[in-house]
């Protein structure tokens, strides 16, 4: 078989696993050729392949980005980007393609494969909100990085009596924050599912102040949105995919508790910190596990499937059925961090 890979939308610590353990099956056990299509599924429109081997993929598994590079492109939103799609699919000869991604990624996965291409999906986002699977690789790298960091902040925070913001990345779900949030001990965690009031926000700080606290960690996700008429946030410009580019919010949060409070306020945004260098090891085994998975989907035909994590198991789940909608946060893991907040 030929067999293509592609990697889209942002990228995540874990990605360079996922196409090594693909080649070395793939190529090693069952003797498949397997083709990289560059930047996404730019890659697949304007037909940029490189050909993947088990000498060209060694060395990949602690490696940070994705040796393909990617690219938020939707065929959708490209002039004649479907008919290119396919037509480079079958001009290659691609018996199937993994597509590893996230809801944009695999959405578009979804519905080549409705038009008659052989896909099968990796489900991959720091975010952590794609349903069908416990957890994508990635997750535990972001979470552990922003731990690291609240740590740092919390000690510089006590020497000089300061409220720390940090926005964490978290688009839809505040996953990373809230995790995060909690390993770290966050006073206060701010997450996209349950809009913020800013007022409440400076008395829990205030509360906590007049106990004999005089500090406080406030983590924030960026996709976090205050009760409406409660405060003004910027929004950015959309993508190809309708997404407004985010970052920001924390920085209105800060204004808004030094204004109120008088308390001094510092804001650190980890943006992209969280989605760069080495996996953990925990996100290593997660994305060799997914890509073994995929290219054994893939060897048996197993077209439209995605392969996830449930239970400790790899199963394999209708890539549909995983971009249905978004997983977001258990309230009951929210209520958990609330017992520590102010
Ligand atoms: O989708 C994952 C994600 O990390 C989001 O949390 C974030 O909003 C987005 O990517 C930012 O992506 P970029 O700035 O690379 O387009």
């Amino acid at each position: 078989m030929r067999i293509g890979v592609l990697t889209g939308g942002g990228d995540c610590p874990g990605l360079n696993a996922v196409i090594r353990a693909v080649v070395r099956k793939g190529e090693g056990v069952y003797g498949h050729s397997i083709v990289g299509f560059r930047h996404g599924w730019r890659g697949v429109i304007e037909c940029e392949t490189v050909a993947l081997t088990t000498a060209t993929t060694r060395g990949l598994l602690s490696r940070g980005g994705t040796i393909l590079g990617s690219s938020r492109t939707n065929p959708y939103k490209t002039d004649d980007g479907v008919a290119r799609a396919l037509d480079t699919l079958h001009r290659e000869r691609i018996d199937a393609l993994i597509a590893i991604g996230g809801e944009d990624t695999l959405g578009v996965a979804a519905k080549l494969g409705a038009e008659g291409a052989h896909v099968i999906g990796v489900p991959k986002t720091i975010d952590n909100d794609l349903s069908a699977t416990e957890v994508t690789f990635g997750f535990d790298t972001a979470v552990q990085i922003a731990t690291e960091a609240i740590d740092r902040l919390h000690t510089t925070a006590e020497s000089h009596d300061r409220v720390m913001v940090i926005e964490v990345m978290g688009r839809h779900a505040g996953w990373i924050a809230l995790y995060s949030g909690l390993a770290g001990g966050a006073d206060i965690i701010l997450i996209p599912e349950l809009p913020f009031d800013i007022g409440e926000v400076c008395e829990r700080i205030e509360h906590r102040h007049r106990g004999g606290d005089n500090f406080s960690i406030v983590v924030v996700a960026e996709g976090a949105t205050p009760v409406e008429g409660t405060m003004t946030l910027q929004s950015g410009e959309l993508d190809e995919f309708g997404h407004a580019r985010l970052g920001g919010v924390a920085n209105r949060v800060t204004e808004e508790i030094r204004e109120r409070t008088g308390y001094d306020a510092r804001v650190t945004i980890l943006g992209h910190v969280l989605r760069g260098g080495t996996p953990t090891a925990f996100d290593r085994v997660l994305a060799t596990r997914f890509g073994i998975a995929a290219i054994d989907a893939a060897h048996e035909g197993a077209f439209g499937s995605m392969v996830a994590l449930q239970c400790g198991q790899i199963v394999r789940v209708a890539i549909d059925d995983a971009v249905k909608e978004l997983k977001l946060v258990d309230p009951a893991l929210y209520d958990v961090a609330s017992i520590f907040f102010g």
